[in-house]
């Protein structure tokens, strides 16, 4: 059996005592492999990223040196907030690029869906590969790698659109939760002390909210997407269905529609909000939200979010459509 294949004898992890055995385990294990040497972790905030880093922190403090690429398409206050947790709390070695100019020059125009994948993807790599060649002595090369991604797709993450890094800059691979699930990575991220709010984060594109600001991004409708979208997450929070609901964001999309403001026509953008339930995201199905809840969404965005006349609730189930909207 390789080591990339989890043993029929391994115990969930399901219990603050069963994570804290393996963060045992592997916080040994890292230090007799990795020693004095230095890892290197592209940091992006989501669980499987910050469960590591976390991790690796314990094992080896400041020789794992994060990178956090902005690429300028994250949601409202998550870059603020990978700041806060790892360099303001955990004292991590952590260096911030914020690269938000170049993602959206080079996004300009660009309304072709698996063309913006492509781009922010490679641009990703590009960026990473940029930080990686001006630190010298980093011999690994650590990934959020969990056990899905090994079953369902070779062990690359998922929907990862590019390949890796350039030959020259091939590190060795330290991927400590290869071996668990998703929910296993959450209770092992808890008792690490990771916020609720970065350990239960829903699952977020790659691509970011560049894949929920339709057709060719422009710098207006990814901040009216990125207001709209804080104010859906704070409703739902406020009415205590955070948990009930699977996923839920917000769309902007490239066309604009008539309204009234101030006893003027408007023509401005409508707010897409996509909320649904799911086991696996190959099936999804939308809850029936309370009318009052969507009310004052709809209330909230039309008041504080410039540049839109229209919400609109998106009430279509997997299939036929899909969870997003490109
Ligand atoms: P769809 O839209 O295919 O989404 O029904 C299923 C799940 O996958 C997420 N998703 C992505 N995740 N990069 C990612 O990392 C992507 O390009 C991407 N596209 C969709 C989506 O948010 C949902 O959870």
């Amino acid at each position: 059996m390789d080591n990339n294949t989890r043993p029929a004898e391994m115990q969930r992890i399901t219990t603050p005592e069963l994570a804290q055995a393996f963060i045992d385990e592997q916080v040994a294990a890292v230090r007799a492999r990795v020693g004095d040497k230095k890892v290197l972790l592209a940091l992006s905030g989501g669980v499987d990223s910050s469960v590591v880093a976390a991790l690796l922190i314990r094992a080896i403090g400041k020789q794992l040196v994060c990178v956090h690429v902005n690429h300028g398409l994250m949601r409202k206050g998550e870059s603020e907030q990978v700041l806060s947790v790892f360099r303001g709390q955990m004292d991590a070695n952590l260096i911030y690029v914020d690269a938000t100019d170049r993602f959206l020059d080079l996004l300009a125009g660009v309304d072709e869906p698996e063309r913006k994948r492509k781009i922010i993807g490679g641009e990703f790599i590009k960026v990473f590969e940029e930080e990686a060649r001006k630190l010298e002595g980093i011999d690994f090369l650590a990934q959020g790698t969990i056990y899905p991604d090994i079953l369902e797709s070779h062990g690359v993450k998922a929907h990862h659109n590019v390949g890796g890094l350039p030959e020259d800059l091939q590190f060795e691979l330290v991927e400590p939760v290869r071996l668990l699930f998703k929910d296993e990575v959450r209770v092992v991220g808890k008792a690490l002390g990771l916020p609720e709010s970065m350990v239960e984060r829903q699952p977020f594109p790659g691509p970011g909210l560049g894949v929920r600001c339709l057709g060719a991004i422009t710098r207006d409708r990814l901040a009216a997407l990125r207001e709209s979208d804080a104010i859906l997450r704070e409703e739902i929070a406020a009415a205590g269905l955070q948990k009930k609901i699977w996923q839920f964001f917000t769309v902007v999309p490239d066309f604009r529609s008539t309204g009234v403001r101030d006893g003027k026509r408007a023509f401005d953008w409508p707010v897409i909000l996509r909320c649904v339930n799911t086991v696996d995201a190959m099936a999804a199905t939308v809850p029936e939200l309370p009318w009052t809840i969507l009310q004052k969404i709809t209330q909230r965005i039309l008041n504080e979010v410039p540049g839109v006349c229209r919400v609109l609730y998106d009430l279509s189930p997997k299939p036929v459509a899909t969870i997003e909207w490109e």
